[in-house]
């Protein structure tokens, strides 16, 4: 008989969102915390900028909230957006608690605040962060936080299959009852029952074939909750970061946008500056701007890269403030103190996802997703540049604090099967998992990338529902493993994304289509719902 534990929350992913809702739980309930792999294989591992908060007298709330309005493109839910800035100060004040050391300055009147970076979009100076590493400071913080509490067990190497719900039991209503979970280490699928379930599974840019984001981000949180039964929104804004380390040797590694904040320059291969020409804000134009004016300048020079450029500051002050970036450069032989950064934009962030309200919950009782999983309406057509890590931690708070009202009335008593491998055996092909990964991320990044058309959008549909065909072959008939899972999560998030794309009839913030050049008037979200099955 296979595995079962049973928990009163189980939480599925161990990034800011997931980690900080299982600490906020953990004095009124047993949680589970699942991650497919070590606790620090996360995108909040490696967020590098920091946190926007208000956090000084010189900045106010209406000002973050505007910023964050103007950035999202006139998407933004305006609520979540006040609901996150007026929240924001409270939950950094929860990690300064949790032990959490953000840089500080000290003038020469030897007064020490915490040093403020600046980011695109942002009019003021409101990032809080830890040199250049603000996501290893968090994430050894709360795995050391979460490490301590007795109430929480934690699940390296455990990766979440599906969402068991009444619906899918045939039972009335539809209820979260727990997940069917993959054990890397042994191979089987235990069954773990919950009475909430919290989605902190992070985003869906490895659908690309270039990103800034670890291994884990397949999109499997939004892939599960759309087979539970939930509507998802605004997939087609995947955001593009304007500037990742271009060169043979470095995956996937990020140049913070923070070296643009601390006044460094996009220069072309002949070193001229060019943002200017795109927009008055130049190199802090938010980060949909910069993206295509980098990709832009790139076809139009027929060029790999181009470069970024902060030479021109003191070298202590560059080692000081970018000691991450320095060392990454140099072991590659880019001394950033003397030369300019070889960049690309790359897949950063899913503005989209999981339709939650202001507590997380999704349209499946008992069900919460926070953090990049969900769509909660803070970032519309266009995350700002460090509002990603403040809306997983608010929102880590606001649905703990629900679940927490509703936990003793909540009992779970039924006996949920087994996953049942009767019907299924040991692939001998997995080369089919390989070569679908690789079409899939190819062609989202050739036809579904920061310039679209619907002739490309159309061909990419075409692509991804023969593939999404074969996956479901091929896993009806063999074991799951974990690249076989992602896969299908992939192949499922990326036809949200291209659906979605399809519907946008315009060009909106990180949407932008050569046959709908200009925005419409109204801005609408895009909402699909699994209730209505695609038609073609
Ligand atoms: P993640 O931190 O991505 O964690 C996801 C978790 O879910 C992982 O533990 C994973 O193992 C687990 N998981 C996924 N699927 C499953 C499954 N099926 N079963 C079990 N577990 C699963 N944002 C900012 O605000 N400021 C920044 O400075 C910043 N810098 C960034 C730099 C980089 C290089 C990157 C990639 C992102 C950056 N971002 C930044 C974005 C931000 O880091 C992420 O949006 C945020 O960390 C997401 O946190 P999360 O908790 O939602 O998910
Ligand atoms: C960065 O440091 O440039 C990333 C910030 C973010 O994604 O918010």
């Amino acid at each position: 008989m296979a595995k079962r534990i049973e928990h009163d929350i189980l939480i599925i992913g161990s990034g800011a969102a997931g980690l900080s809702a299982a600490i906020h739980l953990a004095p009124n309930a047993k949680v589970g915390v699942l991650s497919k792999g070590p606790l620090t294989a996360a995108s909040t591992y490696y967020a590098q900028g920091g946190v926007a908060a208000v956090l000084n007298e010189h900045d106010s709330i209406d000002s973050h909230i505007q910023d964050t309005l103007v950035a999202g493109g006139g998407l933004c839910r305006e609520p979540a957006v006040r609901f996150t800035v007026e929240n924001g100060p409270e939950a950094i004040q929860w990690l300064i608690e949790q032990g959490v050391r953000f840089d500080q300055e000290t003038d020469s009147t030897g007064h020490t605040e915490y040093h403020l970076t600046k980011e695109g979009g942002h009019s003021h100076r409101r990032v809080i962060h830890a040199a250049d590493a603000t996501g290893l400071a968090i994430s050894k913080t709360l795995i050391k936080g979460a490490k301590s509490l007795e109430n929480i067990s934690l699940y390296e190497s455990h990766v979440a299959i599906d969402l068991v719900t009444t619906r899918k039991l045939g039972l009335e209503g539809n209820h979260v009852l727990g997940a069917y979970v993959l054990n890397l280490a042994d191979g089987t699928v235990e069954t773990h029952c919950a009475k909430f379930v919290i989605l902190a599974t992070g985003g869906a840019s490895k659908s690309y074939l270039y990103t800034s984001n670890p291994d884990v981000a397949t999109g499997d949180g939004i892939a599960m909750a759309w087979r539970a039964g939930c509507r998802v929104a605004n997939m087609e804004f995947n955001q593009f970061h304007p500037t990742c380390l271009y060169h043979p040797d470095a995956r996937s590694f990020l140049i913070t946008e923070a070296v643009r904040g601390e006044g460094g320059y996009l220069r072309l291969p002949n070193g001229q500056r060019f943002m200017d020409k795109f927009d008055e804000r130049g190199e802090l134009a938010p980060r949909d701007i910069v993206a295509r004016a980098i990709d832009h300048e790139m076809k139009r020079l027929g060029v790999d890269c181009l470069y970024l450029d902060i030479s021109h500051k003191p070298e202590d002050f560059i080692q000081d403030h970018f000691p991450t970036v320095y060392e990454k450069c140099l072991t590659l032989g880019i001394d950033i103190t003397k030369e300019p950064i070889p960049i690309v934009p790359a897949a950063h962030y899913t503005c989209g996802g999981v339709l939650t309200n202001l507590q997380g919950k999704t349209d499946v009782d008992g069900l919460y997703a926070i953090g990049e999983t969900a769509s909660t309406g803070l970032h519309g057509a266009n995350r700002m540049a460090s509002n990603s890590l403040l809306e997983c931690l608010v929102f880590a708070i606001s649905a703990s604090n629900d679940i927490r009202t509703k936990l003793s009335h909540r009992v779970c008593d039924l006996e949920l099967p087994d996953w049942d491998e009767t019907q299924v055996t040991d692939s001998d092909e997995d080369v089919v998992i390989s070569h679908n990964w690789d079409e899939l991320r190819r062609f989202m990044w050739d036809y579904v990338g920061i310039v679209r058309t619907d002739k490309r959008l159309l061909r990419a549909k075409h692509r991804v529902k023969m593939l999404r065909k074969e996956i479901l072959e091929f896993y009806s008939n063999y074991k799951v493993s974990n690249d076989l899972i992602e896969l299908r999560n992939l192949a499922l998030v990326s036809e949200l994304i291209i659906r979605s794309a399809l519907k946008r009839k315009e060009s909106r913030g990180l949407h932008f289509t050569l046959d709908y050049p200009e925005q419409l008037e109204k801005a609408s979200d895009t909402v699909l719902d699994p209730q209505q099955p695609f038609k073609d």
